[in-house]
Parts: structure tokens; C-alpha cells; sequence
């Protein structure tokens, strides 16, 4: 290491902090991660540490094909083993597109040393001609502006530019963000981590408290399995519903507790979120953005109203070494439109709903604060899609035989039918209904959405059709039911009809029969146990049995 000019007093058994660092120019969202890795080395030298930075596999967004969940269990395979394979005892993580944000998380957790995860922050605001835009959520309306005919391309391309106008990964309450306030509530990120835009300088404040907190942790033996406990998920839980938080989070929530050893399931999303209602006045649930939210106190004032109101586990300990109301109890909110109190919420009611029934024996999930209340309870004639080929070939054409109270059925995008479970649940419209001005359909699959996207889309059906669940089974014309309130989806055809297909139905071929697809497709779980590959559940801590030479 004295090649590139480390001084010998440096090598004295300080703690050595790795840095895992996630900058890409393939991650747009995470571009400017070189300044906040040198934020997070002063840190690391300010308090006597020995500061390593190195990459890992990162994964975007907008790019990788066919979907970065794909991938997601792929970086955390190369996360952990770069952990536990060097010498480091401390890490810090960046972290900020989507999937990067659990892909590390996980991977840590398998390894379990003391660990501070850094978010990258979102974009600025989008500004388009006077008003304020958000990215996916205005990238879908107006998409489907585009298809109907209200606006030009020009107009499309212009409104991209304008939304797209700084650092930062997405500045809706999409997944990156929400995946941010997990990170705080969960509290393996520092107060303030969520919702600092990323090129105001406060962020980087973050990142170098990070950089001189993680040699403490490291001296005071704190590990990430002493901060990611049971309430700090149910507290993450909540702070997902108040938020109006991405239904992304509950895969990857339920990934990353069951690397550390904690048993969190869909029930506990269920009941711990329930009577949590939406704070949060953000797109896609609303109007404002994530700029807005840190000037009206960010996620603390949210951390605090749920404190007040009893719905935090307040003794979790946090990795600035103090307890999750210790870090919020004073928490001050500046603007009671974007950040509403408890007693008047934005929206009530808001945790995800996990559905059950014939349709979903083994869960589906929804987020109430994102679709249209009278759609929460509806029967329908189902329009199916075999496959997502057949909804781009079918969707657009005027012949297509569906009105709004049809229920639009996808299969074959889950864990293995896709493969990766892509963001597609959230159908477009048919451009037919469009035009007469239907908003909003029930929608049904096995996929995942956009946290930037809307609608009354139920998602994860569990099993998947891939993997024969009853979802492969539904054809045309069958009717569908959905309770919200009662939590159920049915397929409302008869049992002795559902065996007859199921005895027809053939597995279909897996899309790739080599490389990390096939390991991939042989060993992913199901959505409702966080589509993790089987064999990485759990952790092997940091020790490593023998020497290299
Ligand atoms: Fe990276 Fe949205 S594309 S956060």
C-alpha cells in the first residue's frame, strides 16, 4: 500500500474503513460519489482512521436490461465478499440509484461489521415552464400525454431536460428516496441522510460525519446486527407508509432482515404499518418534491409525529451511538403543507396492504396512497397479458376489447419470469380509454413498479406464473375481485375449472441457461422472502479461516 505514498505511522493498527463506493457514469444518479468518497476520507483521517475506498458493481436504473433487480443480488454477492475478503474493520456505504441501496445493505449484512451507509441524495426540482416537475412520476403523465396526443415530442424532450438539471438520483418519492429513509430510520444512516439534495453542501457534511463516526463505531465494537433489530425495521415500516414510500421496500427490507438474521414477512408490513397514515405531501402520493421536503424538516418531523403518536420503537439504537428519538424527539417542521401533522394527515391509512386469496395465496401487495379509493374494492372482467411482448403488441390497438372497469392482468414478469421482476406492473392505459379520460385501472401482476409511479396496481402476486402460480391460470373474460379493506384478491372461477388448467399448464423455458441468469433463476425466491437467492440468506460474519500466502 506504500505505492501510491501511504506513510509507515499510518500502518499502526488504526481502524482501517473501507469505502464502498458505487460512483458509475453508467449510475447517473450516482455520479458525483468521488466528491462524496473524499468527504467521507477526511472524515476517516480526522478521526485516526485509515480510509479505503473501493468500488463495487453498480447498478442503474434508467440503463441496465433487463430490469437492475436483476442484479441486485449480484452486487451484493461482490459487496460482501469485498468486505470479508480484506482487511477492513468499518465500512462506509454509497449509496443512492434504487437498487444499490439494498444490493449494499445486504451484502453488509451478511458481513456484520460496524457499518454507516451514506445516501447520495436526490436531484433538485424539476422546472418546467412555471411549474414543478418530478422525475418518473411526470415521465409517466407525460408519457401518456405523448400517446394520447396533448403534447409533442419537443415538449417530451424539453420537460426531460428541465426535470434532469443537477446530481442526484430521483427527487420523487420513488424508491431511491424512500430507500434513503429507510436507511435513516432504520438508523444505519446519520440524522438528516434522506432527504438533502445532493448538491447542497450539507450533504457532504453528512458524508464526512460519516467519515470520522465509523472510527468510533469501530473502537466501540458497534456492529450493523446491533443497529438492524426488529423495531428498527417495524420503525422503518412505518416510516414507509407515512412517507408514502416506495412498494419497493418491501422486498428489499425483507432482504435485508433476513441477511442479519431478523424473520421479517409480509404480516408484519401488514400489521406494523396499519393505522399509519401518509405525512408526506410528495409525488407520486402528491404534489411536492424532495427539495421541498428537507426545507420542511425532512425526515426527522416525520420520525418525530410518529414518535409522538406512539408509533416508534424510541430505544433503537442508531449509528451516531444515540437512540432513534434521541436523534428526532426535537425534530422542528417548517412547512405543515408538505410535512402534515398526525391529527390531519395528508392521507390516512397508508400502509401497504398485503393481499390475500386464490388469485395470491402467498401474498400480494398494494399501495393504497398511491391508487384511486373507489377502485380499492372492484370486480372486473380480466384482460390478460401472457407476457409483456403481448401488452406492447396488444395494448395501443383500437380493436383491444377492454373498458375502465376491466381489470388488466400481466404474467410472467416476477422473480423468474422476466427475469428480475421488472418495473412494469404499472400498465400504461390503452390510448382508447386514455382519450376518454380514464385515469386510473385496477391492475394486477406479479411484477414490481416504479415507487415514482401510481395507480391501482396490485403487485408481487405471489407465486408468480413463472413459477406456477395461480396468476399463469387466468384467461380473458374470468372475473376478478378486489377487497382491499379485507384484504383479499380472488379469481372468482371455479375450483374444479382452476385444476383442469392447472393440470394443462407448462413451465416456461428459463431465458438464459448459463452464466449468473441460470444461477440466478435456480435459486431466486419468490417476492414475499425479498427475492434473495436462497443460498446468500443469513450472514458468515467477517472472519475468514486462513492466510493468503
Ligand atoms: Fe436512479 Fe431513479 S433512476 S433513482
Amino acid at each position: 500500500m506504500k505505492n501510491r505514498g501511504v506513510p509507515q505511522d499510518q500502518f499502526d493498527g488504526r481502524p482501517v474503513i473501507g469505502i464502498c463506493n458505487t460512483y458509475s457514469e453508467l449510475v447517473p444518479c450516482n455520479s458525483h460519489f468521488r466528491v462524496l468518497a473524499e468527504q467521507v476520507k477526511a472524515g476517516v483521517l480526522e478521526a485516526g482512521g485509515f480510509p479505503l475506498e473501493f468500488p463495487v458493481m453498480s447498478l442503474g436504473e434508467t440503463l441496465l436490461r433487463p430490469t437492475a433487480m436483476l442484479y441486485r443480488n449480484l452486487a451484493s454477492m461482490d459487496v460482501e465478499e469485498s468486505l470479508r475478503g480484506n482487511p477492513l474493520d468499518g465500512v462506509v456505504l454509497l449509496f443512492g440509484c434504487d437498487k444499490t441501496t439494498p444490493a449494499l445493505l445486504m451484502g453488509a449484512a451478511s458481513v456484520d461489521l460496524p457499518t454507516i451507509g451514506v445516501s447520495g441524495g436526490p436531484m433538485l426540482s424539476g422546472k418546467y415552464r412555471g411549474t414543478d416537475i418530478g422525475s418518473g412520476t411526470n415521465v409517466w403523465s407525460m408519457s401518456e400525454d405523448l400517446r394520447a396526443g396533448n403534447i409533442s415530442l419537443e415538449e417530451f424532450h424539453e420537460a426531460e431536460s428541465c426535470m434532469h438539471r443537477s446530481h442526484g438520483h430521483c427527487m420523487t418519492m420513488g424508491t431511491a428516496s424512500t430507500m434513503a429513509s429507510m436507511v435513516e430510520s432504520l438508523g444505519v444512516g446519520m440524522p438528516g441522510n434522506a432527504a438533502i439534495p445532493a448538491v447542497d453542501a450539507r450533504r457532504n457534511l453528512v458524508a464526512r460525519a460519516a467519515g470520522r463516526r465509523i472510527v468510533e463505531m469501530v473502537k466501540e465494537k458497534l456492529t450493523l446486527s446491533k443497529i438492524l433489530t426488529k423495531d428498527a425495521f417495524e420503525n422503518a415500516i412505518r416510516a414507509c407508509a407515512a412517507i408514502g414510500g416506495s412498494t419497493n421496500a418491501v422486498i428489499h427490507l425483507i432482504a435485508i432482515a433476513r441477511r442479519i438474521g431478523i424473520d421479517l414477512s409480509l404480516e408484519d408490513w401488514d400489521r406494523a404499518g396499519r393505522g399509519v397514515h401518509c405525512l408526506v405531501n410528495l409525488m407520486p402520493s402528491g404534489k411536492y418534491l424532495m427539495e421541498d421536503f428537507y426545507y420542511a424538516g425532512g425526515l426527522p418531523a416525520v420520525l418525530r409525529e410518529l414518535g409522538e403518536n406512539d408509533q416508534l420503537h424510541k430505544d433503537a439504537l442508531t449509528v451516531n451511538g444515540k437512540t432513534i428519538w434521541e436523534n428526532n424527539k426535537d425534530a422542528p417542521c417548517w412547512n405543515r403543507d408538505v410535512i402534515t401533522p398526525m391529527k390531519k394527515p395528508f392521507k390516512k391509512d397508508t400502509g401497504i396492504a398485503v393481499l390475500r386469496g386464490n388469485l395470491c395465496p402467498d401474498g400480494a401487495i398494494v399501495k393504497p396512497s398511491a391508487a384511486t379509493p373507489k377502485l380499492l374494492r372492484h370486480k372486473g372482467r380480466a384482460v390478460v397479458f401472457e407476457n409483456i411482448e403481448d401488452f406492447h403488441t396488444r395494448i395501443d390497438d383500437p380493436k383491444l376489447d377492454i373498458d375502465e372497469s376491466c381489470v388488466m392482468v400481466l404474467k410472467n414478469c416476477g422473480p423468474k419470469g422476466y427475469p428480475g421482476m421488472a418495473e412494469v406492473g404499472n400498465m400504461p392505459l390503452p390510448p382508447k380509454l386514455l382519450k376518454k379520460g380514464v385515469t386510473d385501472m385496477v391492475r394486477i401482476s406479479d411484477a414490481r413498479m416504479s415507487g415514482t409511479a401510481y395507480g391501482t396496481v396490485i403487485l408481487h402476486i405471489c407465486p408468480e406464473a413463472a413459477a406456477g402460480g395461480p396468476l399463469a391460470l387466468v384467461r380473458n373474460g374470468d372475473q376478478i375481485e378486489l377487497d382491499v379493506a379485507k384484504r383479499s384478491l380472488n379469481l372468482l372461477v371455479s375450483e374444479d375449472e382452476i385444476a383442469k388448467r392447472k393440470k394443462a399448464w407448462q413451465a416456461p423455458k428459463p431465458p438464459l441457461d448459463r452464466g449468473y441468469w441460470k444461477l440466478y433463476n435456480d435459486h431466486v425466491l419468490q417476492a414475499s422472502d425479498g427475492a434473495d437467492l436462497d443460498f446468500l440468506v443469513g450472514k458468515s460474519g467477517a472472519f475468514v479461516p486462513r492466510d493468503n500466502h
